[in-house]
């Protein structure tokens, strides 16, 4: 069932009903101001910290779901109340629809003849929400209607204002001036930030206090102040601030009028953090207002984001016979891809922007889906990064944006981590041939005494690895790697205790052989390197270890039908047949056939032929198989969850593409293309009632065939996924790679898509990629500007020049 249609032209998704199995959530922003907003416009917004500088208030996990956002109540003269958005009021709709775009959501709602549009985005350098709000009259008789704007502001540190309630319900404060409704908490003190709420046209009133404005036992629905008619004029003193105008429109049949509100976040400098004594200095908030007063100043705004997005777009665009994967490939995959780097895994509606910072290894792997978008921010990212690496090579599992300093509450110890900072680099070299970034000088630690270049830094990620071997020559697995929830040195038996940082026993015998098959990946992308700056000993030592690597774990590291997954503290296989539960993961599955371990022997064939016969489902490939029934002291968190949720055996969507791209390198294009359909969300739009997140982005996890509720998703938009899936489609499937030297044309996605072309932008030159598709399995014939070439890499042309090439795959 679905709940609406993409406008792939708009390039939006269109939510037809109020009604969606859950909240359809979208962003806005993608520099410094961000906001998070459903179909029904709820959510919240922030600045640059989601944690520390939150603007409005969100309830997570509330009852009824989805509460709190940019309201717009809409009191008719017959005292008949409704709301565009459906929410808060649910008056009944004769039209509803929501379009999120990218970078701004459009509702309309309309009753008994009147539409009422809601506009909302961050205009493009800005912080600033814009709402503009568009009255039309469709009906034959004049309409008289008093609008009330509705926001709650958070005090600012999400954290605090969740818990801190005998401080914070006496320190909220407010200025009204005019239309205008500032929000100056805490700003008498140390804080030089406020944020405001303000309407182009005079108002008929305003609230301030959420008392006065709601009631304070009635709900979001039913604000005392909209039913009464008549706004209160109530300054905040304490409790919980809010912003609310009221303003009269009427309109002749036919007409139409449209409001402009502008929610907007100001620093002063601390010299001028006052007009007078006790009165909040407002020029630059003034400044911001005067840039959006008319609505033609922000129709101009919204379509410099509309231009930005084309801009930004037409670094990959695919066009194929295959209309759902044009709009993940074109649209909705790269739109993941940002907000996930934006993000991180902070802020979404089951990320609370509270709980965590930046993931060392999350960031890293994020860039893989955005450093085509905006090489240059990838490439401060890439230094932000590895700022926070110990001299050891070891690493902050987190960091926070605000400060960009380690978070030493979750600490380090996750020994994969390392390594993508390798893979996070090579990816952004490739894409830009940048290896003047290798000797930017980067802080340990963020220890501006303790600097080396970040080649160096890579060295000591790649030797992490070697210096840190088990019993068996396998890489120690540490706290845990990619799969957070295999702790096999926590051993955790009390209640409340943190899988994630809880070590009750230090060990150095638990290895991983998911982190042996990163080495064997990832290592030569560290031998390229070093032999790039003429580092021919360390290149040949480098490759000797990936080498050694491999060995071992075919070795040590192979169960006989698949690759094994650890090796407990104990030295018990983790993985194995031998084990009565969780006998096949998928990650060593992925990592260790993408590394081409025993390709030729046929170890990858066999090790995918498993995944295929043990792994895989209707609705995509579940983690482990068979789900733990019970909690296992020695595995962690792992078996903590009820079996075919999270990483007990739900389908992971993370690792999929680990597999879709090892099917690749066999060659078998048709089952690579499958497995992608099982998990791309525009293949899923018509099953909207099982899996029940957003159509048009990835959720993290969909649950696994032993669940209750096999193939419902949660935790949609924060997640590796969409990085590693556009990995897996545009450059696998689709076959089109920026290598070190060229750009490798090699598609193998079956024979269902029949010819296509790609147009790639890299390097500043743009390649016009003709594909006759066969489902040759990755045998390629290329033709460059008309001459054939052997092999499958077209040479990087000047930047500005265009390439064109043929290719029959
Ligand atoms: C989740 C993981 C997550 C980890 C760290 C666990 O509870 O299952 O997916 O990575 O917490 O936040
Ligand atoms: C979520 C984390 O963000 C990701 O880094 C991790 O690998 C998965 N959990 C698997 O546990």
């Amino acid at each position: 069932m679905r709940f609406g249609h993409f406008d792939d032209k708009n390039r939006e998704y269109v939510i037809e009903t109020p009604k969606t199995p859950y909240p359809w959530i979208n962003y806005l922003g993608s520099e410094r101001f961000f906001g998070l907003i459903s179909h029904q416009a709820g959510g919240y917004c922030f600045y640059r910290d989601a944690r520390l500088r939150r603007i409005l208030r969100f309830r997570y996990n509330n009852v009824p779901a989805d509460s709190g956002g940019r309201y717009f109540y809409v009191r008719e003269a017959d005292g008949d109340v409704w709301s565009p958005s459906y929410m808060p009021v649910k008056s009944e709709l004769e039209a509803f629809e929501c379009r999120h775009g990218l970078g701004y959501t459009r509702i309309t709602g309309k009753r008994r003849g009147l539409s009422v549009e809601l506009l909302a985005f961050v205009p493009h350098g800005v912080d600033a929400e814009v709402h503009q709000v568009t009255l039309r009259n469709e009906s034959a008789s004049p309409r008289e209607v008093r609008l009330f704007s509705f926001l709650e502001f958070c005090l600012w540190n999400a954290h605090d204002d969740q818990t801190n309630f005998q401080r914070n319900l006496s320190t909220g404060e407010v200025e009204i001036d005019g239309s205008t409704i500032y929000h100056k908490h805490e700003y008498r003190e140390r804080r030089n930030h406020f944020a405001f709420y303000h309407v182009n046209q005079p108002i008929a009133g305003f609230d301030s206090d959420r008392e006065s404005f709601i009631g304070l036992y009635n709900g979001f629905h039913e604000p005392d102040v909209v039913r009464a008619g008549k706004s209160k004029n109530s300054v905040a003193s304490g409790w919980s601030p809010i912003a609310s105008h009221s303003v009269d429109v009427k309109l002749a049949p036919g007409e139409s009028k449209t409001l402009v509100f502008v929610l907007g976040y100001v620093e002063n400098p601390k010299e001028e953090k006052w007009e007078k004594p006790g009165v909040v200095n407002k020029r630059r908030a003034k400044e911001l207002i005067a840039q959006f007063s008319t609505p033609e100043q922000v129709n101009a705004a919204f379509e410099k984001l509309r231009a930005q997005w084309s801009g930004l777009l037409s670094s990959y665009r695919l066009s194929s016979s295959d209309e759902k994967l044009n709009r993940m490939v074109n649209v909705w995959n790269p739109y993941q891809c940002m907000v996930t780097f934006n993000m991180s895994r902070s802020a979404s509606y089951f990320e609370s922007g509270i709980g965590r910072g930046m993931g060392f290894r999350d960031s890293n792997q994020d860039l893989l889906g955005f450093v085509h978008l905006v090489p240059e921010r990838a490439r401060e990212r890439i230094i932000d990064i590895a700022s926070t690496q110990f001299p050891d090579g070891s690493a902050y599992h987190q960091y926070q944006p605000l400060t960009k300093r380690g978070n030493n509450d979750v600490g380090s110890g996750f020994n994969d981590d390392p390594l993508w900072l390798i893979l996070g680099t090579a990816a952004y070299i490739k894409e830009t041939g940048d290896y003047g970034i290798l000797d930017e000088q980067v802080p340990f630690d963020n220890d501006e005494n303790n600097k080396a270049s970040l080649f160096e830094h890579l060295k000591r990620s790649f030797y992490h690895v070697t210096q840190n071997l088990g019993p068996h020559g396998l890489p120690l697995i540490g706290r845990a790697d990619w799969n957070d929830c295999l702790n096999l040195n926590c051993f955790s038996e009390t209640p409340d205790e943190s899988y994630q940082t809880t070590g009750n026993r230090v060990g150095r015998t638990a290895e991983s052989i998911f982190i042996a098959g990163m080495f064997v990946h990832i290592g030569p992308e560290y031998a390229t390197l070093a032999e790039k700056r003429g580092l021919t000993d360390e290149a040949k030592k480098a490759r000797e270890l990936v080498k050694q690597m491999s060995d071992t774990v075919l070795e040590h590291g192979w169960d006989g039908e698949w690759y094994l997954r650890a090796y407990d503290f104990f030295g018990h296989k983790v993985g194995s047949k031998e084990n009565e539960d969780g006998q096949i993961f998928i990650e060593p599955q992925g990592y260790c056939s993408m590394a081409g371990i025993g390709l030729e022997s046929g170890h990858v064939k066999k090790a995918l032929d498993s995944v295929k016969a043990r792994l895989d489902t209707k609705y995509g490939i579940v983690l482990q198989q068979p789900a733990y029934k019970e909690y296992h002291l020695e595995l962690g968190e792992i078996s903590s969850y009820p079996p075919g949720y999270k990483e007990n055996a739900g389908i992971f969507c993370h690792n999929n593409p680990w597999i879709i791209i090892a099917e690749t390198l066999l060659g078998r294009g048709d089952q690579a293309f499958e497995y992608y359909k099982k998990i791309a969300p525009a293949y899923l739009e018509e099953i909207s009632d099982v899996h029940r997140t957003e159509p048009y982005v990835y959720s993290q996890m969909i649950a696994g065939k032993d669940a209750v509720r096999h193939g419902e998703a949660k935790n949609s938009w924060l997640t590796g996924t969409a990085a590693w899936n556009f990995v897996a489609v545009s450059q696998h499937l689709l076959g089109v790679k920026p290598e070190w030297d060229g750009l490798s044309v090699r598609p193998c996605i079956g024979k269902d898509i029949a010819d296509f072309t790609i147009e790639r932008r890299c390097r500043g030159a743009t390649y016009r990629i003709h594909v006759k598709n066969q489902g040759r399995g990755g045998k390629v014939a290329l033709k460059v500007n008309g001459k054939a070439v052997a092999g499958h890499l077209v040479q990087y042309a000047p930047a500005g020049s265009t390439v064109e090439v043929e290719c029959e795959a």
